[in-house]
């Protein structure tokens, strides 16, 4: 197996995170629901061209972060967090009062079809509760079925969990939405 990097990110990576991304979520059964029968290069080519917005939206709380594949240089899976809203205006924060209530928000988290069950997203995820860790900080994330075991075996627990039925609109019938915590502070 090659050597996965965990990394941050810069501009130009946009267009990788985009394919990455799509592909990551090509088969997800909510998500085939809204390409419908747009072909899969039409769509990565929009999420390329939302993609730098995406990377530079609301930099005081977004923190971005890519796998790379060691062998080949590409990107292989993308993490997005997203801190408190109180934290950009706060300077020697390990004098503040924590607030209570305030998580670090896994909102985003893909791995590309040909490297997922290689571990990767377990990496982006270890790499943020290091960084929750010195954040004082819990982390939720809203996991789909895809991840759930990946959060349990993490650490994570389950707050609440929704099965949609998605029938109607030509989904399987259960698309199950899970809402994980992890407890850090
Ligand atoms: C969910 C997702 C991010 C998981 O990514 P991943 O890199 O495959 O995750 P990991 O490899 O860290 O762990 C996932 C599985 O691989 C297994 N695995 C981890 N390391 C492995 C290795 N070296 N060899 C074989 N299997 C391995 C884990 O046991 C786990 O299996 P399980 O979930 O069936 O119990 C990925 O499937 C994905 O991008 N899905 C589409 C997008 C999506 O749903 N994102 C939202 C997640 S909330």
């Amino acid at each position: 197996m090659p050597p996965f990097l965990v990394q941050s990110c810069i501009l130009e990576n946009a267009t990788q995170i985009a394919r990455n991304n799509i592909m990551a979520f090509w088969n997800d059964p909510n998500w085939v629901l809204m390409w419908g029968d747009k072909p899969k290069e039409y769509v990565i080519t929009q999420a390329i061209r939302r993609s730098p917005w995406n990377l530079l939206q609301s930099p005081a709380r977004n923190r971005h972060q890519k796998v790379v594949d060691g062998s080949t240089g590409d990107i292989v899976g993308y993490a997005r967090w997203i801190l408190p809203e109180y934290m950009d205006a706060d300077s020697w924060i390990e004098a503040k009062i924590p607030r209570p209530n305030t998580k670090v928000f896994l909102s985003y988290l893909a791995v590309h079809p040909e490297h997922q069950h290689k571990g990767i997203a377990t990496m982006l995820v270890q790499s943020g509760i290091t960084a929750a860790k010195d954040l004082h900080l819990d982390i939720f994330v809203r996991a789909s079925d895809a991840g759930l075991n990946m959060y349990r075996r993490a650490g994570f627990h389950m707050l609440d969990q929704i099965i949609q039925d998605d029938s109607k609109y030509g989904g399987n019938g259960k698309y199950g939405l899970h809402f994980l915590e992890i407890r850090i502070q």
